[in-house]
């Protein structure tokens, strides 16, 4: 009796394109991950419970708000149990390539070995990591000057992919050359521009106006190997029905705008984590996502005097004139405020009459508006390897991070301890798909349906654009 296997046919070409490398700027650990179905369950036990409490606080003032200060406190204790799962405690390493060393760094990518060191202008030089003499490693060797010296024998190479200098021989073989790959250092991130065929950038990497800018914060950056085909985060762009199911997440709005290098994904959701989102997030060119948010945090409640009855979220939120509520926690539910028709302004005036007039304490009750977030994070992966090509995975380095246009009337510190709360939300939503990942196979032909987004136009429209002429042409279009 045969026994059947299923097997699944996976891409092995690389992208032609900027590839980043690493950080120039310090980063975090990862939280940990959520990355089972049990950690997954047990996650959305803790957010329900806490929900169910928040909704019971409504009906508890509803009713007229007998028991109020025990529905109040249970909420506060759920709350307590959502923000013990999602504590962590970053630690902070250094950049992958400071601006203040030389190196010689190895990186692997798109399946080869690279070196990458400073010349005497500081400049990022990079070239095939295997001598081309006798193949030692260039990254166990020493910089001279403005090249990189062998170990093995001496021969030294400079940034062009020259051999310079053979102390023992006066002639430089003609043949001595080694491939050599463009570096740019942009955003907090090095790229390196990858092609099979050796041509030269056909694009920027467009400089962020936000980064080193004194009204935004810093970047909160992480960055962690996936055992997967970076394909996967590749589909995420079109990938619609996923934001629901996965992300807590559900499209009210998605549209993808697919022009020469970029891919624009316009998406307005409503998130458990992190509120509504209206978010434009554009890869520029295979490797490299920047996504505009703005994030409309929940409501919170407030007696008309500007005393904060319920902060649903912690964030700073301002309930009357000179009073802040600290704490920079998660929003982490969306209630229907449909029934409270008060809405104040920040400073706590009311702007509008109550409907269902809601007292308590005979106070009158009013709605606070959550802060609107301006924020920007970065998605990028670097291709690493494939097992097809004797890989012991499928693999790609992910880079993530989150920065926030800092809020007036509040500390540069605060701002910089809301955008790494943000961050550690967005990587926990990268894990939420890293689960699924872990649990799937890459389907090349998929079934789809009207509501899925333009899969196979992304994949076979966008991204083949990234393959040489060549690799177009063969037979495995996934
Ligand atoms: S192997 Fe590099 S100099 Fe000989
Ligand atoms: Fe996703």
């Amino acid at each position: 009796m045969s026994e059947i296997i299923a097997t699944s046919v996976q891409d092995v070409r690389f992208p032609r394109g900027w590839i980043p490398i690493g950080y120039t700027i310090p980063w975090i650990t990862p939280p940990p991950a959520a990355d089972t179905a049990e950690a997954q369950a047990a996650q959305r036990k803790i957010q329900n419970a806490y929900g169910a409490a928040v909704e019971n606080v409504f009906a508890v003032l509803q009713a007229g708000g007998e028991g109020l200060a025990e529905a109040i406190e249970g909420a506060n204790e759920k709350q307590d149990n959502i923000l013990a799962a999602m504590h962590f405690e970053p630690e902070q390493k250094n950049p992958t390539f400071p601006a203040d060393e030389k190196g010689p760094w190895e990186v692997n990518v798109a399946g080869k070995s690279l070196v990458l060191w400073r010349d005497s202008d500081d400049n990022l030089q990079c070239i095939d990591n295997y001598c081309r003499h006798m193949g030692a490693k260039l990254s166990i060797g020493e910089i001279k000057g403005d090249s990189i010296q062998c170990p093995f024998h001496h021969w030294s190479w400079n940034g062009e992919g020259d051999c310079t200098d053979i102390a023992y021989c006066d002639k430089i073989p003609p043949r001595a050359k080694t491939d050599k790959f463009p570096i740019v250092e942009r955003n907090g991130m090095v790229f390196l521009w990858h092609c099979p065929e050796g041509s030269e950038p056909a694009w920027e990497i467009p400089v962020m106006e936000e980064f080193e800018n004194s009204e935004w914060t810093n970047w909160t950056v992480t960055t962690e190997i996936i055992d997967t085909h970076w394909k996967e985060l590749i589909d995420n762009i079109s990938d619609r029905a996923h934001f629901g199911p996965v992300h807590d997440a559900p499209c009210s709005h998605f549209e993808n705008v697919f022009e020469d290098h970029t891919a624009l994904q316009i998406n307005h959701c409503n998130s458990t984590t992190l509120g509504m989102l209206y978010s434009n997030a554009t890869y520029y060119g295979p490797c490299y996502q920047i996504t505009e948010w703005k994030g409309e945090l929940p409501d919170n409640l407030a007696y008309e005097d500007g005393e904060l009855i319920l902060s649903r979220i912690q964030q700073p939120v301002k309930v009357a004139e000179g009073t802040i509520q600290d704490g920079y926690n998660f929003p982490v539910l969306d209630t229907d405020f449909n029934a409270f028709a008060g809405i104040t302004e920040e400073d706590g005036k009311l702007i509008t009459p109550m409907g269902d007039e809601l007292t308590h304490k005979g106070k009158k009750v009013v709605k606070v508006p959550g802060p609107v977030h301006n924020v920007r994070m970065l998605n990028a992966h670097m291709p690493i390897d494939l097992k097809q090509l004797g890989a012991d995975n499928d693999s790609f380095r992910l880079f993530t991070g989150v920065m926030i246009k800092k809020l007036d009337g509040i500390p540069d510190e605060d701002s910089e301890a809301i955008s790494a709360a943000y961050a550690h939300a967005s990587m926990n939503a990268f894990f939420q798909d890293v689960w699924i990942w872990k649990n799937k196979r890459f389907e090349p032909n998929p079934v789809l349906c009207a509501g899925d987004g333009p899969i196979n136009k992304l994949r076979k429209n966008w991204y083949t654009q990234f393959y040489t002429e060549a690799e177009k042409n063969s037979a495995d279009v996934a």
